[in-house]
């Protein structure tokens, strides 16, 4: 497997993170939205957890989707407990041992024995503000697919803590905990930062760069030293491609994979070949996106467009929306009956809608917005069953029984 180093990007946001970057707020939190598959969580791993350490910061990390039953609340203190450990390393080991129950940490803190490493008696505060202290050196804390923290009161909770945890820290001009936190939903993630009561208000959501053009250099590269009898490479056609894919190495790697086996029976070039694989799982998608849509029932696929259209702004019960439904529904549409549609899409598995904790209502997959753009755009909105085209004509469709 081919993974692309991406430590200039990840060198170029330390200095930030410490707060010595002039003009950014990335030292009161790192808020980074990218859309799935494009990388994140292996840049977050692989690249800025790493450059973070060679910078002397204890790094703490957490994939609030690796279990979406447990509070996210519960994962975070059980990653600090993780990183926790080690600092408090054989001073607890040795006073386990002698059946000591409680051991003070950094002069101030009191800490159960047997919960070592479950900190779930201690609050997430506390429990950074050990972690810094015995480990005497800053602290980063990288919550991974944040904006599912929003969907239940306990991740809310969560997070409110991690903001007050990091203005204790990180008083008096030092920055002693810095907070990253990604998800792959620019909306959903501002639900963090974009209000009053949101934990991080006034914080800004950043776009995490996609891989581009360095990282198809970097696999031309590779392909002109392992086949040299395919040189030049075409970047060109094959960057084509790697944006075709939506800048999802995944595909890309196992289409290129596919035309440079030995096996394939390619005839000319390699380059528009994975150029036309590309264009195929477009295809393929788009197919995908639009059979599930018209699966759906009338009223759902009502209010999912109107939540296409609006965005962010989505109201689902206003009596404007809800004269919205009307039309591609055929009539008038309750408040009840728009709320189970609603919660029909967000049953659903894969589920189609996201709701926080607060009862805002999202797409929990924002591709699905670039796909309606397209096809208004392009005037094919909204999608026709070819089945109820054929009862419009009269005819009968192919398949019906004679
Ligand atoms: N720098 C890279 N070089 C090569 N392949 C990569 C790189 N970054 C990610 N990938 C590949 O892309 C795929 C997706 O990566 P990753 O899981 O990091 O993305 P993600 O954005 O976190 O995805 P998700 O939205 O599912 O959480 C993986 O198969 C991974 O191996
Ligand atoms: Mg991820």
């Amino acid at each position: 497997m081919i993974s692309y180093p991406r430590a200039e990007l990840a060198d170029h946001l330390i200095p930030a993170l410490q707060g010595r970057a002039g003009f950014s707020d990335a030292h009161n939190g790192l808020f980074l939205a990218a859309p799935r598959r494009t990388g994140k969580s292996t840049f977050l791993q692989r690249d800025l957890r790493p450059a973070l350490e060679r910078a002397g910061v204890v790094v703490v990390y957490v994939d609030l989707w690796a279990d979406t039953a447990r509070d996210p609340g519960a994962l975070i203190a059980a990653a600090i407990g993780a990183a926790l450990q080690p600092q408090l390393g054989a001073v607890a080991q040795a006073v386990k041992k002698a059946g000591v129950e409680k051991i003070k940490v950094a002069g101030w803190l009191e800490i159960d024995t047997s919960r070592i490493g479950r900190i779930d008696g201690l609050t997430l505060v506390d429990a950074l503000r050990a972690l810094h202290e015995t480990a005497g050196r800053p602290v980063a804390l990288i919550v991974d697919e944040a904006q599912h923290a929003l969907t239940s009161e306990a991740g809310e909770n969560a997070m409110s803590a991690l903001k007050s945890a990091r203005d204790q820290m990180n008083g008096g001009g030092e920055v002693n905990l810095m907070l990253v936190m990604s998800g792959s939903d620019r909306d959903k993630l501002l639900r963090l930062v974009n209000t009053a009561a949101a934990p991080f208000y006034g914080s800004q959501i950043q776009r995490m760069p996609p891989l581009g053009s360095d990282f198809i250099a970097y696999v031309a590269e590779l392909i002109a030293r392992q086949r040299p009898e395919l040189r030049p490479v075409d970047t060109a056609t094959l960057e084509a491609a790697f944006e075709a894919f939506g800048n999802r190495p995944q595909f890309f790697m196992e289409a290129l994979g596919q035309v440079l086996s030995p096996l394939a029976d390619l005839e000319g070039r390699f380059e528009p070949a994975v150029l036309a694989a590309a264009k195929q799982r477009q295809q393929d998608d788009e197919a995908q996106t639009e059979s599930e849509y018209l699966a759906l029932k009338p009223l759902e696929q009502a209010v999912l467009w109107r939540m296409l259209e609006q965005g962010p702004r989505f109201r689902p019960y206003d009596a404007e929306t809800l004269k919205f439904y009307r039309a591609p529904t055929g009539g008038p549409v309750t408040a009840q009956r728009a709320q189970a549609a609603l919660e029909a899409l967000r049953q659903r598995t894969p589920p189609l809608v996201w709701k926080s904790a607060r009862g805002e209502y999202a797409l929990e997959d924002a591709a699905m917005h670039r796909w309606f753009e397209q096809r208004t755009a392009d005037g094919r909105w909204p999608p026709q069953d070819p089945q109820h085209e054929l009862d419009f004509a009269g005819g009968k469709p192919p398949d019906a029984p004679t």
